[in-house]
């Protein structure tokens, strides 16, 4: 992966040295953490979510004006901040340490994330922003951004992509503020124990009204998006930032969707962030799932589409607009297999393999499929068998110029992933 790494980055335009790497105009020292790749690096600055008449940015503009009219004070301003150009690259500590992820915890691995070195990498959620937002003291607040996480290729994953986050932080007046008679009310209690239901720290009451204003919130949003008679579900869920957690999935178009993560913040985030005398929800969604779902666009990929055919389609001024994409054409696909035997190290990860492909095929693969797994009986070593699905989305590829990409896809995993190509 080193390897391959460096190749990509030194045939990158940008200026670096051999041991910097440039991103978004500033230079980082490279280490063995070192993977962000060419093709990613490329999708910083697109802001997608801000680009005018861009679904993403219609989904966008209606969460932001749904938090807008539904939290506002006295004299009828929101009291919402929206905070949707924070730069994508943050440290360890941001992403990680400050939601109370564990050192150990699967999500830090070097082949889910794209570090840009050992203490830097690329945000795989706009939670990562959650606490230093706090500790600047704000209680109410939307992050969007966009987000990258090492994945599969395929109509519905791509490693960018784009997150809203909410956040909002009580004080035990606000919490009670309806109650008839608050006094005696609180939000904290000593030598308490957690439970499904809560933390150890907080009262069951308090807990109990966060909970709902959060699900009211949170189903509210859906039947904006979505329409009044929206079916909506709660499944309990597990995140190490918030307790309880849950996921509310609604249901359209004849499935249940994952729409959301959401929760009552961990005490001690709060506690370290300088607001431990609040207490507080948040939720985190992904934009592209929801466009795909209201608009009908049947792959992820379009969104990054220069196309006039994709984006005119999007042309309106009111975010609340309902529209159903329709396909320009379809292209036909064009199948190569390619098989390996893997290094015996064991360093071999899938997902490295899927990054080459993104970098060396650059939007003409639409799948790829482990066909086969062999054992060679003698002497053990393993082969993986995978068949590539080349097609672009928007225009037809010749088999030539896919072979072409099928022999640079085979000399660079030859090279990168000390894999025998058979
Ligand atoms: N960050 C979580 C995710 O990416 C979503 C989430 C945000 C859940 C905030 C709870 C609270 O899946």
């Amino acid at each position: 992966m080193k390897s391959l790494v460096h190749r990509f980055l030194t045939t990158n335009a940008e200026a670096r040295t051999n041991n910097e790497i440039t991103v978004l105009g500033c230079n980082y020292l490279r280490d063995a953490w070192t993977n962000v790749s060419l093709n990613i690096i490329s999708k910083l600055g697109r802001n997608l979510h801000v680009t005018q008449y861009h679904p993403l940015s219609h989904i966008r503009q209606q969460i932001v004006n749904y938090f807008y009219k539904q939290f506002y004070n006295r004299i009828g301003n929101s009291i919402f901040s929206v905070h949707d150009n924070i730069s994508p690259i943050v440290t360890t500590a941001q992403q990680f340490d400050s939601l109370l992820i564990p050192e150990d915890h699967p999500s830090r691995k070097k082949t889910d994330c794209y570090y840009i070195n050992q203490n830097t990498l690329l945000r795989a959620h706009t939670t990562a922003h959650q606490a230093d937002l706090i500790s600047m003291g704000l209680n109410n607040f939307l992050i969007i951004g966009d987000v990258y996480r090492k994945d599969e290729i395929d109509r519905v994953h791509y490693p960018v992509f784009h997150q809203a986050d909410g956040v909002r932080l009580c004080t035990v007046q606000e919490v009670f503020s309806n109650t008839k008679d608050p006094d005696g009310l609180r939000l904290f209690e000593h030598r308490g124990v957690e439970s499904s239901e809560k933390q150890g720290c907080h009262t069951l009451e308090s807990v109990k009204i966060m909970e709902h204003e959060l699900k009211n919130t949170l189903i509210g949003l859906a039947q904006t998006l979505f329409g009044k008679d929206i079916r909506c579900k709660w499944v309990e869920q597990y995140f190490p930032f918030t307790h309880p957690s849950w996921e509310l999935e609604v249901y359209y178009k004849d499935q249940w969707l994952e729409l959301l993560g959401c929760g009552i913040i961990r005490q001690e985030i709060l506690q370290s962030a300088g607001a431990g005398e609040r207490i507080g929800w948040a939720f985190g969604l992904g934009l592209e799932r929801l466009a795909m779902c209201l608009y009908n666009i049947p792959d992820i990929r379009l969104f990054w589409s220069k196309d006039s055919g994709f984006l005119n389609q999007f042309k309106f001024e009111d975010p609340n607009t309902m529209v159903q994409y329709k396909p320009i054409s379809i292209y036909p696909q064009c199948k190569n297999d390619v098989s390996f035997w893997l290094p015996e190290d064991g360093s071999y990860s899938p997902n490295d393999f899927y990054d080459i492909i993104q970098d060396v095929a650059n939007h003409r693969v639409e799948q790829v499929i482990l066909k086969d797994v062999y054992t060679h009986p003698v002497t053990k070593r393993v082969s993986h068998c995978y068949t590539i699905v080349y097609r672009h989305m928007e225009r037809t590829l010749i088999k030539r110029e896919v072979n072409k990409v099928h022999d640079r896809i085979k000399q660079h995993v030859t090279e990168c992933l000390h894999v025998t190509v058979r």
